[in-house]
């Protein structure tokens, strides 16, 4: 579903507790939960890993007749580096996020790059229930058709998942020793936390980039996300910044005529098809949230393709004197760095709801157990202003789903109140990356725990940076962090490789 058809639930249901405007777009599906139409479909990269499939149990957690039903879960392996069994050497594992695992594979070439060093296995496992891991005999629409089919997509299945495969391949691989690091961005980043915490018999450590395990509850401010946001714009240009902020009044107004909507027609190049001022407005806001969080240094294609350093490359549209006092024009030019950098678009259909990175399963996740409020906006924010509503959320999700989210689940299962006091003296051999320009920073480890559970930290950094391929125009500070997290990594490898010499020579 295209981001922008969002408004259309929101303004179905906010307009019975809320006024107008920007808490109708609340970015309640995760991050990389985004379309673009450019990437319609995915490149097939056959170079980088082979497919397999594995026969997952469906519930892990029951012991009904029903629960023994299985599916065809996807991993994608790479052993051209692997130092085999005779040498216990590593398995490095990508727990696979909300899409399509091949997406998540092309986009973590961090792996690639330090699989020769390590002489690592290289295993990608997708998530339940998204790209080719469809329970119910990979029947999508029978799997998505109800609640009751779509009970078993949870983050606790999806974790017991990985943790039944990594032990199947292991065995198959008579690699039992062989020492695992779990890697994962965002979401990915979130569970690979997680399952060091779950499962230390299966993980010894983990890598978490970009994960925001804290953003539940009242733990992390629901205005963070979006004063990051604006500090990113805010931070090229205060021009940029009031641009941007003076826009949305200046739209609605134009909304509410028609010459006034064929003017925003025409500004945007909108297709003409349907248009509301609500649904540019979001269109939008999406370019500026996922512009904001792919900020990177050199020229990307995760979520769209776009130059290095793109909020840059925004605010200069936005500050060229060339679009006089013509918000509408700068907004534009803005907006097609993130929609239309390589230039193959010809109008764009706000009504197009294509799914190419199968994201669409994040909607159920944020009805059940993913309630992260982010969508406050405060005096300052670039965004109107806008209280994070969770009866709103929640009214949302009975009509959709008709279930109640749980709100405190995610705390209760994994922890995230008193973090530091409760993992400083439980936890071991995490590293949470964060960079501070991607607005889910605020929501992650951000101070050191212990000796063993280290946030890296940097202040230029994205979401997720660290993960993606290296490249030679990547900045030091980007470099620097990469050495650090392969140093703590090699640290934890030859303290492993200690400890199975130790015992064997115990027993
Ligand atoms: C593993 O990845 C490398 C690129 O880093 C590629 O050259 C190689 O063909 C891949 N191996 C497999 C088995 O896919
Ligand atoms: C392990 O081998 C069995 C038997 O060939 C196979 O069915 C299973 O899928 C393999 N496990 C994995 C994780 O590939
Ligand atoms: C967060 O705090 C507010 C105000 O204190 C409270 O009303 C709300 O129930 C809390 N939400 C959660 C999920 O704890
Ligand atoms: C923008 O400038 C034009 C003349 O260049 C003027 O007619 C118009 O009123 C200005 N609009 C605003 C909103 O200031
Ligand atoms: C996309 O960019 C191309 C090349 O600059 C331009 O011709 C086209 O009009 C743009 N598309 C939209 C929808 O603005
Ligand atoms: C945590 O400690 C490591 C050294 O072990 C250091 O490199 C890193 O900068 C520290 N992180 C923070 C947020 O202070």
């Amino acid at each position: 579903m295209a981001p922008w058809m969002l408004p259309l639930f929101y303004s179905l249901l906010l307009l019975q507790y809320s006024p107008p405007s920007f808490a109708k777009f609340q970015p309640r599906y995760f991050p990389s939960s985004i379309n673009h139409p450019e990437s319609r479909s995915l490149p097939s990269n056959n170079n980088l890993y082979k497919t397999k499939y594995f026969t997952q149990i469906l519930d892990h957690f029951n012991y009904n007749p029903e629960s023994y039903q299985t599916f065809q879960q996807r991993y994608l392996v790479n052993d051209t580096f692997w130092g085999g069994p005779k040498i216990n050497a590593p398995i490095f594992v990508y727990t696979g996020n909300e899409g399509n695992i091949e997406w998540f594979a092309q986009n973590t070439g961090f792996m690639y790059d330090i699989a020769p060093e390590f002489k690592a296995l290289l295993v990608f496992i997708e998530h339940r229930y998204y790209g080719k891991s469809i329970p119910y005999g990979g029947d999508r629409e029978k799997a998505y058709k109800n609640s009751k089919n779509l009970g078993y997509l949870s983050s606790t299945q999806a974790l017991a998942d990985y943790a039944t495969l990594i032990v199947d391949l292991k065995n198959n691989l008579t690699a039992i020793d062989s020492p695992v690091i779990v890697f994962g961005g965002s979401y990915g980043g979130m569970l690979a936390a997680w399952f060091r915490l779950k499962y230390p018999h299966v993980a010894i450590g983990a890598l978490a980039s970009s994960s925001p395990i804290l953003q539940f509850e009242n733990i992390t401010s629901q205005y963070s996300f979006n004063n990051i946001i604006t500090q990113d714009f805010r931070s090229e240009s205060e021009n940029c910044y009031k641009v941007i902020k003076g826009s949305w009044d200046e739209i609605d107004e134009a909304a509410s005529t028609r010459r006034g909507l064929e003017r925003l027609r025409k500004s945007f190049h909108i297709c003409k098809n349907y248009i509301s001022g609500d649904y540019v407005e979001s269109w939008l806001m999406e370019a500026l949230i996922y512009t904001a969080m792919t900020d990177y240094p050199t020229p990307s294609s995760f979520l769209a393709p776009m130059p290095a350093y793109p909020v840059k490359q925004m605010c200069k549209a936005i500050d060229n004197p060339k679009f006089g006092n013509d918000t509408f024009a700068k907004l534009y030019h803005a907006a097609n760095i993130y929609y239309n950098y390589t230039g193959g678009i010809s109008c764009y259909d706000l009504l197009d709801d294509s799914d190419p990175h199968d994201l669409g399963g994040w909607q159920w996740q944020a009805c059940t157990e993913m309630v992260m409020p982010t969508n406050g906006n405060n005096k300052e924010s670039i965004f109107p202003g806008s209280t994070y509503s969770y009866s709103g959320h929640a009214q949302y999700c009975e009509e959709t789903y008709k279930v109640q989210p749980r709100p405190n689940w995610i705390t209760t299962e994994y922890g995230g109140h008193d973090i530091k006091r409760v993992l400083k003296r439980f936890g071991s051999n995490i590293i949470f990356f964060n960079g501070l320009r991607d607005p889910w920073s605020g929501g992650g480890v951000l101070v050191n725990i212990s000796e063993n559970i280290i946030a890296i930290v940097e202040k230029e950094g994205a979401h997720h940076v660290d993960l993606r391929f290296s490249t030679k125009e990547d900045p030091k500070w980007l470099r620097d962090v990469r050495k650090k997290e392969i140093g703590i990594m090699k640290g934890w490898i030859s303290e492993y490789y200690h400890h199975v010499t130790m015992d064997s020579h115990e027993h």
